[in-house]
């Protein structure tokens, strides 16, 4: 019998309405897999809580997340929520600088029940690793404003920080079965190395963790190239590794790719803690309507399950993180199932419902 702890924080906007189903299908694992139990705790944070208590992540949730075995999240963040430099109040990342979650995992995979977005309606599988510390974001709440004319942020790439994200990506390589066009287990470095020396850098310690994994090819290309590539060979990709904000966009657009962001998880993860939650934001045009997909967050919930079964040493909830994609992929294949989002117009609770009254053990 094993417990986990989960922090859950929904955040603000849809993080609401997606998080409730996850935890329906979090209880339908715990009713499916006599063994396991997770213990959910919701805790505040985000743009209605900065509202509230006058901050957007409380100390006793930044507490809360380092207590626990694991962390749902859901989004945050609200557009008219902004602080005195212009920007948005942004827990999440905080939360990715405090707790050093340093590998952004993005699996960018096509479910053969949504309708295609490219032509052909390739088989697209791979994953985005984006580095989540440093790069472009590393001035959050930083850069440098001078009077009233001159604003600067900057990019910092570390030998440490790249080499780790680096490594990572090599390792999940190994353990993929390689790119769906031709099987070759392939990194792609995404960089924009013919003009920054930051990425000349990146790219430079990327060949260099490279040699120690002879099995797996390493590439590089652009990543202005590659938003092309991204459209129109997505099959060539296995596994991606670049700079934080690159991976920001180049995720979005992989998300567009297969479906868009309501189907795209993602993991935030470091050596000691994991954050689970999906790609997409709190969506304000659609809250409170009841029709945000919530298979982002879901599959997000898959991630956590098959983190903790590697870190814990617990091989009872790889099954468990299976069934839920299983249940998911059946699910997506009925499209009375479907969102608004992928042409649908289903809601968000009945998604949840089919998801879980799926979960199946083997
Ligand atoms: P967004 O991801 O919230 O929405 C972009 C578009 O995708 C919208 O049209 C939205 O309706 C749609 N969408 C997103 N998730 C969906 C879902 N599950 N089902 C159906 N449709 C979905 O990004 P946007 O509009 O740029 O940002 C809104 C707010 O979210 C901002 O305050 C932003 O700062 C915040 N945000 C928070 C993130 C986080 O917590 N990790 C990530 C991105 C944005
Ligand atoms: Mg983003």
């Amino acid at each position: 019998m094993a417990t986990y702890r989960i922090a859950v924080v929904p955040g603000d906007g849809i993080g609401h309405e997606v998080m409730a189903e996850a935890l329906k299908v979090l209880k339908a694992v715990e009713s499916a897999f006599s063994g396991l139990t997770f213990t959910c705790q919701e805790y505040p944070a985000g743009a209605k809580c900065c509202q509230e208590a006058g901050t957007d992540l409380p100390e006793t949730t930044l507490q809360a997340c380092k207590a626990a075995d694991a962390i749902l999240f859901g989004a945050a963040g609200l557009p008219a929520v902004r602080l005195p430099d212009g920007t948005e109040i942004r827990p999440q990342i905080k939360l990715r600088k405090l707790l050093d979650l340093y590998a952004g995992v993005r699996p960018i995979k096509r479910y053969v029940g949504v309708p295609p977005t490219l032509a052909g309606d390739p088989a697209i599988d791979y994953v985005i690793m984006r580095e989540n510390t440093e790069g472009l974001f590393a001035s959050d709440g930083g850069g440098a404003r001078v009077g009233d004319h001159v604003v600067v942020d900057s990019m910092v790439i570390t030998r440490p920080g790249t080499e780790r994200i680096v490594r990572w990506a090599f390792k999940l390589a190994t353990q993929r079965k390689g790119a769906p066009a031709d099987g070759v287990r392939r990194v792609t470095c995404v960089d924009k190395a013919n003009i920054f020396q930051s990425m000349a850098f990146f790219r430079q310690i990327f060949y260099e963790v490279a040699k120690d994994f002879p099995a797996v090819q390493a590439e590089h290309a652009y990543v202005d190239a590659m938003t092309m590539y991204m459209v129109q060979r997505p099959l060539r990709y296995d596994v991606m590794v670049c700079e934080n904000m690159f991976g920001d966009i180049i995720s979005d657009l992989g998300a567009g790719t297969v479906g868009g962001l309501g189907v795209a998880p993602s993991g935030d993860i470091g050596d000691t803690y994991g954050l689970f939650q999906p790609s997409h934001g709190t969506a304000p045009d659609i809250a409170g309507k009841g029709i945000a997909n919530p298979v982002a967050q879901i599959l997000s919930a898959r991630m956590m399950l098959e983190w903790l079964a590697e870190t814990k040493s617990d091989p009872q909830l790889i099954p468990a993180a299976q069934a839920i994609e299983r249940a998911v992929e059946r699910t997506l294949m009925d499209r009375k199932n479907h969102t608004a989002d992928i042409g649908g117009s289903a809601k968000t609770a009945a998604v949840g419902d089919t998801v879980a009254a799926g979960i199946r053990k083997g």
